[in-house]
């Protein structure tokens, strides 16, 4: 069916939230409370809207949508509506934005910026509340840049049931607090940061490293386990660049992740800025190795498709016998998103038919001269007395291996993993480049 929405006429759905219907068809609609996965509260009343035949704004959070229905987000009342929420938003608020870091992907900033009344109108001195509050888990507190949109107090009794945060007071004293001798530390907390419209909660790991407009921003997937989380991978290339990942934010993935990503996913991202230092081996000192006889590889079950694929054709091609072994631990997963499986790819293993037999590949390693390791976690703890090890690795190691040679990572590779459900997905290298090789690179120089 079509409704109107600022003359505009929008196919939509009988009995939709008008909300949804709005940012489906990306219609400008100011919300705080409003949440695509935690729905509509009601309290912000940022999303006014008039509705022909309606003598009072309505919220556009709580209308369902009907046929020839008329709606106007621009009308000169409307924008009045919205300059006084705003101006009863700010009351009390500190306007520090020049030292906030949601400055830049701020919505009360934004709204300001589009509809404020920019000179106050309190004559008295504002209302005071607690700042740079710890509230465990990486996550800090400043309650007098928040909205009192609940998202996440919200997020904490609905999504992870843990219930650490509630709303304390009345009127103008009233903020978002922690529960007494309670700490934020659930294993998906951090997720309120980016759950937060405003300044009011943010993460102790990104504060104050970098202004977000000079980051730029590449689509990947999280590698920390088999759900394959979808990730902005965010960086700086532009100006005082640095060339490091600075953050990894949820991209949304209805099918797989919603909005969200468990703390440990979320900072995996330190891994990929460990510089490989140490000296590099030639190309030609492991075509001479590869002259051997009894040789062995194992891979590590979160490389891409294309990364196996070319790793089987090399084994192949060199009569090397080919392993994988998928990185469990019991004790990482639970009934969200997070799996006991910590590989990003073990079902592009299975899909190549790569051996993962512990058994075979054990006896296997007690007969092998040459072992060669791409990359696989596990090869630390094994014993490789007498062989000739090669070591293929995305950070650097401490070792006296044979011959080592630095790869690029994930995030500078782009590549195809396939998840726990058999979803199989595309992640993109970042702008600026690896000092490591691609590994297919040096592989195809192997030929
Ligand atoms: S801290 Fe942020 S998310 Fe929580 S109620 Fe305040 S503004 Fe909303
Ligand atoms: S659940 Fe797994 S894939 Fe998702 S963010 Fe956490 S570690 Fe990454
Ligand atoms: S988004 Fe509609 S009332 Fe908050």
């Amino acid at each position: 069916m079509k409704i109107i929405i600022d003359d505009r006429a929008v196919e939509c759905e009988e009995g939709a939230l008008l909300i949804e219907v709005m940012l489906k068809n990306s219609i400008e609609i100011p919300h705080f409370c409003y949440q695509e996965d935690l729905g509509a509260d009601g309290n912000c009343r940022m999303c006014m809207v008039d509705i022909k035949g309606m003598k009072r704004p309505q919220i556009a959070c709580n209308t369902f949508v009907s046929e020839n229905l008329e709606v106007s987000t621009i009308s000169e009342n409307i924008t009045e509506v919205k300059r006084s929420i705003l101006e009863l938003e700010l009351l009390n608020h500190p306007v520090d934005c020049a030292i906030c870091d949601q400055a830049g992907e701020c919505k009360l900033q934004d709204y300001y910026m589009d509809f404020g009344l920019y000179d106050s109108h309190l004559t008295t001195a504002k209302t005071k509340k607690g700042k740079h509050i710890d509230l465990g888990s990486n996550v800090m507190l400043d309650q007098e840049r928040c909205v009192l949109c609940t998202r996440c107090t919200r997020f904490t009794s609905n999504i992870t049931k843990t219930g650490e945060l509630g709303i304390i007071g009345r009127g103008d004293s009233a903020r978002v607090g922690i529960a007494p001798g309670r700490e934020l530390n659930n294993p998906y907390a951090m997720n309120v940061v980016e759950l937060c419209p405003v300044g009011a909660l943010t993460s102790k790991d990104f504060r104050f490293k970098q202004r977000v407009w000079f980051l730029d921003s590449t689509k990947s997937i999280c590698h920390g386990c088999s759900r394959g989380c979808n990730i902005h991978v965010d960086y700086n290339e532009t100006k005082y660049s640095d060339e490091k990942i600075h953050r990894f934010r949820a991209r949304r993935n209805n099918k797989i992740n919603q909005s969200f990503l468990c703390d440990y996913g979320r900072l995996s991202y330190t891994e990929l800025n460990e510089s490989f230092n140490g000296e590099v081996s030639h190309v030609k000192d492991l075509a001479d190795l590869l002259k051997e006889d009894k040789k062995l590889a194992l891979v590590s079950p979160s490389m891409s498709l294309q990364q196996l694929q070319a790793i089987k054709s090399f084994c192949k091609n060199n009569a090397i016998e080919l392993f994988s072994l998928a990185y469990i631990d019991d004790s990482f997963g639970d009934e969200w998103l997070r799996t006991n499986d910590m590989s990003a790819n073990f079902a592009g293993v299975k899909e190549l038919e790569i051996n993962y037999d512990e058994g075979k590949f054990n006896s296997s390693l007690q007969d092998a001269h040459v072992v060669i390791n791409f990359d696989h976690k596990y090869l630390k703890n094994m014993d490789l007395n007498n062989k000739r090890v090669v070591h293929f690795a995305t950070s650097h190691v401490d070792s006296d291996y044979e011959l080592i040679f630095a790869i690029a990572d994930f995030a500078h590779d782009s590549g195809t993993i396939i998840n726990c459900d058999g979803i199989r997905q595309d992640f993109y290298a970042t702008k600026y480049e690896s000092s490591n090789p691609r590994l297919v690179d040096i592989l195809e120089e192997l030929r």
